[in-house]
């Protein structure tokens, strides 16, 4: 399959999940989803009038929590490629100016943003590589780009654990709500599992032109990484 119809094939699938996105996400994190972003929006590091792009903004809940430190003045832009989802965004945060587009071709010019933040996108990305050398682009030198994503789960008791929950308990539970839903938290379960470990993504990150830090929350179970734009 070539990359515009995995694409699509993705984004059919967001658009499907878009009404039961926020509920879910409450349910199958244990309510921990609105501390990951809010740690997430603190690591952005903005100020009074800044501009910071959030990328795969799905319903907001991430450009949400960037609104207070970049007023007044700032601008906060949630971009996503799923109309459903930016229609729940533009219901729930009016003060976000959200956009419909392909986070992999932005349209911002070079250097022209202070902070990106990428909250559970990343791994949806089928040219991830093209994409975070499009968000260095367009940030300004010494920028900050905050991905905040689930890690592939490492090995352990505890991560067995984990890993029985987010193959065989989410998918069934999401089965009973609907067959778009089992498909979703199988999709979930598979990219999860194979993406990157995090020193393998912070590497990626320093090669492509930034300074990178790594942390852990929840045991390890999400990851932020904040990478700084050199030169
Ligand atoms: C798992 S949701 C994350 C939403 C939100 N950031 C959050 O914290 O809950 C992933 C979002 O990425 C969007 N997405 C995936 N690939 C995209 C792309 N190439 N361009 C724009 N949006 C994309 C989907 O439509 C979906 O809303």
């Amino acid at each position: 399959m070539g990359q515009e119809a995995r694409s699509d094939q993705i984004r059919q699938m967001f658009d499907a999940i878009a009404p039961g996105y926020d509920a879910r996400n409450r349910l199958f994190s244990v309510a921990r989803d609105h501390a990951w972003r809010r740690r997430a929006a603190e690591r952005a590091n903005l100020h009074p009038g800044q501009t910071v792009l959030d990328l795969c903004t799905g319903t907001g809940k991430l450009a949400h929590e960037l609104l207070s430190s970049t007023r007044p003045g700032g601008r906060v832009i949630g971009i996503d490629f799923s109309q459903p989802m930016l229609e729940r965004a533009r219901k729930l945060e009016p003060e976000v100016e959200f956009r419909l587009g392909d986070v992999s071709r932005l349209s911002e010019p070079d250097a022209s943003v202070d902070a990106i933040t990428i909250g559970f996108g990343l791994r949806n990305l089928v040219d991830r590589e093209q994409a975070l050398r499009e968000m260095r682009r367009v940030l300004r030198p010494g920028g900050r780009l905050v991905i905040l994503e689930f890690a592939p789960p490492p090995s352990g008791p505890l991560m067995r654990a984990y890993r029985f929950y987010l193959t065989r308990v989410m998918p069934a539970i999401a089965g009973r709500l609907s067959a778009g839903e089992r498909h979703a938290y199988r999709y979930l379960a598979e990219t999860v599992q194979g993406f990157p470990q995090p020193s393998e993504l912070a590497a990626a990150l320093e090669r492509l032109g930034f300074a990178v830090t790594v942390e852990p929350l929840t045991f390890g179970i999400v990851v932020l990484h904040v990478a700084v734009r050199r030169g």
